[in-house]
């Protein structure tokens, strides 16, 4: 798919005069973030995007980034502007989402993109819930009158992807930590979905035979400290029809519709 977004950009140069270009800013120095925004620039790199990553210390005021911000908005040769996440907490995250241009916001977090997905009107869709349609169509999974359950129910993965799947006709359940049975809620599943950030949250007697399992964590395993998703891959894997491994599962075709999101952005200026 990136071979296919490759060629669509060369041929921007001739067709528009320029190829895309993302603005990824980096707030201090977490190393999960230094590592998201490494693998955010070597996709641009291959796609043929152009990038630019904006480190700031961790000491930043907000209305040293709010500024950076506004001047990316105004610079017509931005198509993207990424905040990464999180931001210290002496930064207020969601003024800083809000100060984002709409038609730049390349992670759908604005909050005009969120309400034009649950109005289903034309937006731009955050790239998880997006690559989780995706692999699901990919590995041809039927979503059309499936159950599927939803672990976990933030702005950027969980909400947005339970009404994506409700939008494909499946029947939804959005379940948290503290669901009441949510063992036997799982069960109940054709299609599960786990983003609630902790390790092997999800154990094999929560899983029936057949399901499709999609592995949104990122987590260290307290004991080998590894990277490793919010479901027992080893003991669920021979159950699942599907299942995404962690790391190389969500996270690749996360990337993937960031760089897709970015192309859309900037032919929406195109025309
Ligand atoms: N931090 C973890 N995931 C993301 C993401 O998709 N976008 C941004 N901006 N920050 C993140």
């Amino acid at each position: 798919m990136k071979a296919e977004m490759a060629e669509q950009v060369a041929t921007f140069p001739q067709k528009y005069g320029r190829v895309p270009h993302l603005v990824v800013i980096l707030v201090g120095e977490d190393p999960a973030s230094q590592s998201y925004v490494r693998g955010k620039g070597k996709a641009c790199e291959v796609v043929g995007i152009k990038n630019t990553t904006i480190l700031k210390p961790a000491s930043i005021t907000e209305q040293e980034l709010l500024d950076i911000i506004a001047g990316l908005n105004a610079d017509p040769e931005v198509d993207g502007i990424l905040v990464q996440l999180p931001l210290p907490d002496h930064i207020n995250e969601a003024r800083i989402i809000n100060a984002i241009d709409k038609s730049k916001d390349v992670d759908g977090f604005h909050p005009l993109n969120v309400a034009a997905l649950w109005m289903k009107e034309p937006c731009t869709v955050a790239c998880t819930p997006k690559g989780i349609i995706r692999m699901l169509d990919e590995a041809g999974v039927e979503i059309k009158g499936k159950r599927a359950v939803v672990i976990g129910r933030s702005q950027i993965v969980g909400l947005p992807v339970a009404k994506l799947l409700l939008d494909r006709n499946a029947t939804v359940t959005i379940c948290h930590s503290r669901t009441k049975d949510l063992a036997a809620v799982c069960r109940e599943a054709e299609i599960l979905v786990v983003a609630i950030g902790r390790p092997k949250f999800v154990t094999a007697d929560m899983v029936s035979d057949g399901t499709v399992v999609i592995d949104v964590g990122v987590n260290r395993d307290p004991e080998t400290g590894k990277l490793c998703g919010d479901v027992d891959f080893d003991a669920i894997e021979p159950k699942a029809s599907v299942i995404t491994p962690v790391p190389g599962g969500v996270g690749p075709m996360t990337i993937t519709c960031l760089m897709e999101n970015t192309i859309e952005c900037f032919l929406a200026k195109q025309k």
